[in-house]
């Protein structure tokens, strides 16, 4: 039993703007399932609030039960919205989904600014009005990048005078690069938080914009980031993008817990979506069978002998996209093949669709969101590629992990604090790294993964099946939660 089941129980309401299975963009909406499951085995009591957008599935809808509704004052001309609450409650875990048409109704949770400011101005203070409707005052109220980032605000002003007011605030941030920057009367309008706060220590920024990440850093009680090598260079210029001297100002209650996985979710033993599971002693047989399979999915030639690398990712410049464009054509030697997986900027989604047309037999590009088929890339691939610019955590890395499949990654953030890289010497390590954004060191290392896969089998071997047994679970980063929560309310 780990100490954190025994030490007195905490209760923290997450909040945040994604949560699998629910609504998932990115790893935002993985920490916020994953993390509060893993808190509640060490003895947390967990509410997750999040908007209930249309783009829900019917399946969890239907599953949820009414708690209530009340008006809510929001703008500074004294406009009030309207607040429901639709609950679920999952494997220890109590979700209340905030409820509101006109912020919600939109097919994906985030469209533009101009929708996303109010919609998130709404959010954040309709989730606290809520806590208090209920009567549920939490000892820990965890936010969760820019979409939460008024609530330490809200928190510590318009809710001042409520019983909310003991509660300690944590924003955690999982990506600089979104940080809420409006101009300063919109912001205004849509919170009526007073004139105090957009102060350019607080959530002013440059002439007249506010931003509302920067505010909420400046309220919380502690800031987290999703690992310590994150914590550490988002201090610096080239991470910070604007607020390095924000954060070293407030570096005192900045502190890094790197991301784990939900090992129940992921795990190759049980994984109903691969054509074949695996554990330790049936890794390498069967991992050939997912690449087989994979490879007639994905019209990609049927030979269990190519090494196959695959990419998972959202499609933004943040994930090193721009050096896989430079290197990607001298890969194609026809040992090895690509597949990538992902959505997002159209540049390279039709940059990937011209790789696949050019490669055929030997690249899928695959511009789509599907998790089934995440699952088999995961399976099926012998390497991943996780070459990011920057990477607060990365949760690809840990799941490829998970999945028995060889990292490639450069040093940054999580992506460093978690692959050990491979050492030829002594036979350790999980995976091959490269530390400058450089396409030639990229290059360097995809061709020293493959020169250890079809020189030196037994070692990758060795690999593969040291990544399987790797603990890339959220049980110790769970723990370090929870004790920064017993630290922020020792008392009992
Ligand atoms: P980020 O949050 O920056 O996008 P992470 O590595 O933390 O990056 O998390 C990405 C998550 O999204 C992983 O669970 C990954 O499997 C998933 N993912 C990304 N793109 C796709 C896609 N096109 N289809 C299915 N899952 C995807
Ligand atoms: C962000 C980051 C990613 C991290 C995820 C979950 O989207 O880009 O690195 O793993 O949040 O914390």
């Amino acid at each position: 039993m780990r100490e954190t089941e025994t030490t007195p129980r905490r209760s923290i309401a997450f909040i945040g703007s994604e949560c699998y299975p629910f609504v998932k963009t990115g790893g935002l909406g993985d920490v916020m399932y994953a993390l509060p499951k893993a808190l509640a085995e060490q003895n947390c009591d967990v509410k997750v609030i999040v908007p209930l957008y249309r783009c829900i599935p019917q399946e969890y809808k239907e599953k949820m039960v009414y708690r209530g509704s009340f008006g809510m004052d929001l703008c500074s001309d004294g406009r009030s919205f309207h607040v429901g609450i639709m609950e679920y409650v999952w494997d220890g875990v109590v979700y209340d989904f905030i409820d509101n048409e006109e912020f919600f109704s939109a097919g994906n949770p985030y469209i533009s600014l101009v929708d996303d400011i109010p919609k998130y101005c709404y959010f954040s203070k309709a989730a606290l009005a809520a806590l208090l409707y209920m009567d549920w005052i939490p000892d820990i109220i965890h936010c969760h990048d820019w979409q939460a980032g008024l609530v330490p605000i809200f928190l510590r002003t318009l809710f001042a005078d409520t019983p909310l007011r003991d509660a300690k605030s944590v924003l955690t941030i999982h990506n600089l690069r979104f940080q809420g920057i409006y101009n300063i009367p919109t912001i205004k309008y849509w919170t009526n938080l007073p004139d105090e706060v957009f102060s350019i220590d607080v959530l002013k920024t440059g002439v007249e914009d506010a931003n509302m990440l920067k505010g909420g850093l400046a309220y919380a009680d502690v800031i987290t980031t999703v690992s310590e090598t994150y914590a550490e260079e988002i201090k610096t210029p080239f991470y910070g993008d604007g607020l390095d001297a924000h954060l070293r100002h407030h570096a005192y209650k900045l502190r890094g817990i790197v991301n784990g996985i939900d090992v129940v979710q992921w795990d190759p033993e049980t994984d109903n979506r691969l054509a074949e599971n695996y554990d330790e002693k049936t890794v390498l047989k069967n991992k050939k069978a997912n690449k087989k399979a994979l490879q007639e999915e994905l019209g990609l030639e049927v030979d269990d002998g190519k090494f196959v690398i695959g990419l998972i990712s959202r499609l933004t410049n943040q994930k090193g996209l721009d050096l896989v464009n430079m290197i990607l054509p001298g890969l194609i030697d026809g040992n090895t093949q690509v597949a990538l997986l992902g959505t997002g900027d159209g540049y390279y989604e039709d940059s990937f669709r011209g790789f696949e047309n050019e490669f055929k037999g030997s690249v899928c590009s695959c511009i789509m969101y599907d998790e089934g088929r995440a699952h088999r890339i995961y399976a099926g691939s012998d390497a991943l590629l996780v070459p990011s610019l920057f990477e607060p955590c990365g949760l690809t890395q840990l799941i490829a992990m998970r999945y028995g499949t060889v990292p490639i990654v450069r040093e940054t953030g999580g992506l460093k604090d978690t692959v050990e890289p491979y050492n030829e010497f002594e036979n350790t390590g999980n995976g091959f790294t490269f530390d400058g954004y450089d396409a030639g060191l990229l290059y360097d290392a995809i061709n020293r993964a493959k020169t250890v896969y079809f020189t030196d089998r037994e070692r990758w071997d060795d690999m593969v099946k040291r990544d399987l047994a790797k603990d890339v679970s959220w049980e110790a980063s769970a723990e370090k939660y929870k004790n920064l929560y017993l630290e922020l309310k020792p008392e009992y």
